[in-house]
C-alpha cells in the first residue's frame, strides 16, 4: 500500500513530494540480461509521488544515469513505422516554421539513432544531436547525422553554443522526462536557445496515464510525468514560459510542450485549454493520484488471476514487445517464464536476452509463429496498431491478444 516515505525533495523546486504509488523493488527497464550471466542485477525502490508545491509528479527515488544510457543502450527508435512518420512529420514541422530563417540551427537531445534528424539531414539544415548512448549515437552518425556522444546539461550546451552559435530550436522527444536534474538542462538551454528560440519536448502525458490507468509507463527512465500544470511551473521556475501545447496519440498518449523565454511570445490558446481540462479533471489532485494506485493494484489482481487461470488450463501464453514499460509489469506483479513462456521482439539488441528481473526469454518475431502461442500479451499495447497488423496470421489461426490497458481483457 502506498506509504508516506522519507522526506523526498522536489527535483525542480525543492518543494515537498507525497508518495502516491509504491510499485516495489524494481531492475533497469532496458537491462536485457545475457542467458549466461553472472553479473549480479540492479535493483532500486520505484514509488511515485507529487510535490505539494509545484504538482510535478516525480520518482522518489533516482538511478545514476550512466546506469541506464550507455553503451549498450538497446532501445533503436527507428524501429517503429509508426514513429518514424511521427518524428519526419515533426522535422518537416520544423522546417517549415522555426527554421524557415538564415543559416538555421536545430539542437535534439536525445537524438538516438537519428530518427527525427535523418529528416533535417536530408533537407541540409544545420544540425547536432547530444547523445550519451554511445550505440545508438553511432547508428545516427552511420546515417550523416552530426552528434555528439555527450549528456546534453549545462557545460556541453555551453560548449556548444561556443563553438557553433545559438539554435532557433532545441528539441527532445522522450528524453526530458528521462532527467532528474532540470537546472542544468535549463541553464544549457539558456546558453544555447537564440533570444527568441523555442525548447520543445514530447513526453508521456499524466493525463492519459491516469486516464489509462497505464502505470507501466512508471520505470526508472520515466522519472518525471508531466503534465501542462507541472510543465508550466517549471518553465515559470527556470525563466522560461509555456506558449503552445499539443497532444499527440503517440506512445500511449504524450503531450508536446513549447516553452519560450518569459515574454518573448504570446501563449496559445491550447495552454489554457489544457490547464483548464486539467482542472476539470482534478488531475494535480493528490485524491486522484491515490485513486489512480487503487486501480494499479486491481490490474496487478486481475492480470494475475487471467494468467494463472490460463496456464492452469494449459495455455500458452507469449508476450510481445520486450518494452521499458513491461519490466514495471513483470516485476510489480510477479510475471516470470512460468506464467508467460517468452516475448517476442524485433530489436536485434534484445534478441536471445532474457528481460530485466524476471528472465523471461527473448525472441525474434519469427520465433512467434513458430508455432503460435494460445494467448499473446501484448506489453507494446502503444504499438498495438502497428504490431497487430503485421500479425494478423496469429488470430487467424486462433490466437487472442491480452491488453492491460486500460483494463485486463482478451481482444
Ligand atoms: N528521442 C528518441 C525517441 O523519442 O524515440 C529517443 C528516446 S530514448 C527513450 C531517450 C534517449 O535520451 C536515449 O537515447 C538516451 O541515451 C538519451 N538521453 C538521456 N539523457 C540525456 C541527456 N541528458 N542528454 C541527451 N540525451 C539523453
Ligand atoms: P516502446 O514501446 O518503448 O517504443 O518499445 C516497443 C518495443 O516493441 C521495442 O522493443 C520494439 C518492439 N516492437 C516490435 O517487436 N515489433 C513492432 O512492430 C514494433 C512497432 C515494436
Ligand atoms: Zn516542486
Amino acid at each position: 500500500m502506498p506509504t508516506e516515505s522519507v522526506a523526498v525533495t522536489c527535483k525542480v523546486c525543492g518543494g515537498r513530494v507525497h508518495e502516491f504509488l509504491d510499485l516495489g523493488r524494481q531492475p533497469l527497464s532496458d537491462a536485457f540480461r545475457e542467458p549466461d550471466s553472472d553479473v549480479p542485477e540492479f535493483f532500486f525502490r520505484l514509488a511515485v509521488g507529487r510535490c505539494e508545491a509545484c504538482a510535478m509528479v516525480q520518482l522518489t527515488e533516482s538511478v545514476p544515469r550512466e546506469k541506464m544510457f550507455h553503451e549498450d543502450y538497446p532501445y533503436h527508435s527507428s524501429g517503429s513505422a509508426v514513429m518514424r512518420a511521427h518524428f519526419a512529420s515533426v522535422a518537416q514541422r520544423f522546417l517549415d516554421t522555426e527554421l524557415a530563417v538564415a543559416d538555421p540551427f536545430i539542437v535534439e537531445m536525445g537524438c538516438n539513432d537519428g530518427v527525427m534528424l535523418s529528416t533535417i539531414k536530408q533537407a541540409g539544415v544545420r544540425h547536432l544531436g547530444f547523445e550519451p548512448s554511445s550505440g545508438v549515437a553511432e547508428a545516427a552518425r552511420a546515417e550523416g547525422i552530426r552528434v555528439r556522444t555527450v549528456f546534453f546539461e549545462e557545460a556541453t550546451a555551453a560548449q556548444v553554443r561556443a563553438e557553433e552559435g545559438p539554435a532557433q530550436v532545441i528539441y527532445a522527444a522522450n528524453t526530458m522526462c528521462h532527467i532528474p536534474y532540470p537546472a542544468s538542462i535549463f541553464r544549457g538551454v539558456d546558453a544555447l536557445l537564440a533570444p527568441d528560440g523555442v525548447f520543445v519536448f514530447e513526453d508521456p502525458y499524466l493525463g492519459d496515464l491516469v486516464a489509462k490507468t497505464s502505470f507501466d509507463q512508471i520505470y526508472d527512465e520515466h522519472f518525471f510525468l508531466f503534465s501542462g500544470h507541472s510543465v508550466r511551473a517549471m518553465a515559470e521556475h527556470y525563466g522560461f514560459e509555456l506558449v503552445d501545447v499539443d497532444r499527440l496519440p503517440v506512445h500511449g498518449g504524450e503531450v508536446r510542450y513549447t516553452l519560450a523565454r518569459a515574454g518573448r511570445r504570446a501563449p496559445s490558446p491550447a495552454v489554457a485549454e489544457l490547464l483548464a481540462e486539467e482542472d476539470a479533471d482534478g488531475l494535480s489532485d493528490m485524491q486522484t493520484l491515490r485513486g489512480f494506485a487503487d486501480s494499479v493494484l486491481r490490474i496487478r489482481d486481475d492480470l494475475m488471476e487471467l494468467l494463472r487461470r490460463l496456464r492452469a488450463e494449459g495455455s500458452v501464453v507469449a508476450a510481445y514487445g520486450a518494452t521499458a514499460k513491461s519490466a514495471t509489469v513483470t516485476n510489480f506483479c510477479g510475471i516470470g517464464p512460468e506464467l508467460v513462456s517468452y516475448v517476442c521482439d524485433s530489436t536485434p539488441a534484445k534478441q536471445h536476452r532474457m528481460t530485466p528481473g524476471k528472465h523471461i526469454p527473448v525472441r525474434p518475431p519469427a520465433a512467434f509463429r513458430d508455432p503460435y502461442p494460445d494467448y499473446a500479451l501484448l506489453f507494446a499495447w502503444n504499438h498495438a496498431d502497428e504490431i497487430m497488423g503485421k500479425e494478423r496470421e496469429f488470430r487467424r489461426c486462433g490466437g487472442q491478444w491480452i491488453s492491460y490497458v486500460p483494463d485486463v481483457r482478451v481482444l
